[in-house]
């Protein structure tokens, strides 16, 4: 058995899952497309709702900004985060509330942050002094929380270093925002995306917990902690299912930070990659020399038009196609584009049927997340990633 279908013997297939498969069969594509099923978003934002319980549920748009899964999430009553300007105008646009849209890029445009003002958003993220400064004049009075470095977890796409501050640098901050007048009201933190099980978060958890109680401890009323996202999808290697994956989380941060803390989570990837599969096609199936080992197959679809996070082979998709269960060898595989770095797998080479043809449709598993939204605006001439939603 594959790895995906051992995962799905395990998960159960249903029949949300099995009509994504028909329409991505009864469907002929001229190009390679997202297509998505908004009913497995909604299942994925309930499962999410019952095992973090109080917590409120901000989605990272940045995920899949498909306008469907925005409305379908406001509709549901799931609260955004959202990283732009160009974000917060779609969620607004979407249904969703403005008091239910936070700012969380830490890095803005002054004039986005006044944007977000007037459109009465309320909450907005930071780590530096000069941030606070921009959210003090242009959003005067608003609710701010910081971040926090963590250590590196083990996940498969880290987020650490480039955002937010040392434990050491939080209580000033926290002071000189109260100075500028805004309302701190507390922390955030992200545990690395793609975080694939629970107990993975004990760690950081701790870390954050230490700087949380520190700083409470000199006096300030911190109230919201923001456990960012993390939240896994299959990628091949085995994950917790949701909504014991949360739970579980969810216990690990009640049994540190208590009960009367308000939690903010911001799940992209576990609400949205298994809604989606690329319906892509070979281009091209070659040796580059008469002894290569290793095949290599093309695709219509690669790094530049949504396979981003094949970057490092960090992510690693699943493929399926209509020769599974031939003889199956290993392939380098590839993208369309002029450019050598267009390589998806080439150190862990990816199994598929020896058969495989130019014209074969491969469809790709779980890449509802950080797809459409990484694609390039059409390098070489290739038009972004097309999304289809059911
Ligand atoms: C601030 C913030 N929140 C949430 C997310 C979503 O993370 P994930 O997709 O791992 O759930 C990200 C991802 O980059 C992020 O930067």
């Amino acid at each position: 058995m594959t790895a995906l279908a051992t995962d799905r013997a395990l998960r159960g297939t249903d029949s949300i899952t099995d009509r994504l498969d028909a329409a991505i069969a009864a469907t002929t594509f001229d190009r390679p497309t997202l297509v998505l099923d908004l009913d497995i978003v909604s299942r994925n934002f309930q499962a999410l709702q019952r095992g973090l319980g109080d917590a409120s549920i901000h989605y990272a748009v940045k995920a899949n900004p498909a306008p469907q899964v925005i409305e379908r999430l406001a509709m549901l009553g799931c609260h955004f985060d959202a990283a732009s300007r160009g974000e917060i105008e779609l969620c607004l646009s979407m249904g969703a509330r403005p008091e239910h849209v936070s700012f969380g890029n830490t890095i803005k445009r002054a004039t986005d942050i006044a944007f977000a003002h007037r459109a009465g958003i309320t909450m907005f993220a930071a780590d530096a002094e000069e941030e606070l400064e921009k959210i003090a004049e242009h959003a005067p009075g608003a609710q701010v929380y910081l971040r926090l470095i963590v250590e590196p977890t083990g996940a498969d796409w880290p987020l650490t270093r480039k955002f937010g501050c040392a434990p050491a640098r939080v209580e000033g901050l926290l002071a000189y925002a109260r100075d500028l007048g805004l309302d701190a009201i507390g922390l955030s933190f992200h545990v690395g995306s793609q975080t694939r099980h629970a107990h993975m978060w004990s760690d950081t958890l701790n870390q954050v917990a230490a700087t949380w109680h520190a700083v409470r401890a000199a006096g300030f009323d911190l109230r919201l902690l923001n456990i960012g996202g993390g939240f896994p999808a299959f990628h091949g290697d085995d994950v917790d299912p949701l909504e014991a994956y949360s739970r579980d989380v969810m216990a690990q941060v009640r049994a540190r930070f208590g009960d009367a803390v308000q939690i903010m989570a911001e799940p992209g990837r576990g609400m949205v990659a298994d809604a989606g599969a690329i319906a892509a096609e070979v281009l091209l199936v070659s040796r580059k020399s008469d002894d290569d080992l290793h095949r290599w197959v093309y695709l219509d679809v690669g790094r530049f038009s949504g396979l981003a996070e094949t970057e490092g082979e960090a992510i690693r998709y699943q493929f399926e196609t209509a020769r599974d269960g031939d003889e199956a060898g290993p392939c380098i595989l590839a993208g369309p584009s002029c450019d050598s770095v267009d390589v998806l797998y080439e150190k862990r080479p990816v199994s598929l049927p020896v058969s495989l043809r130019a014209g074969d449709r491969v469809v790709i598993r779980n890449c509802g997340a950080y797809t459409s939204s990484y694609s390039s605006v059409g390098f070489n001439g290739f038009p972004p990633l097309d999304v289809m939603v059911i």
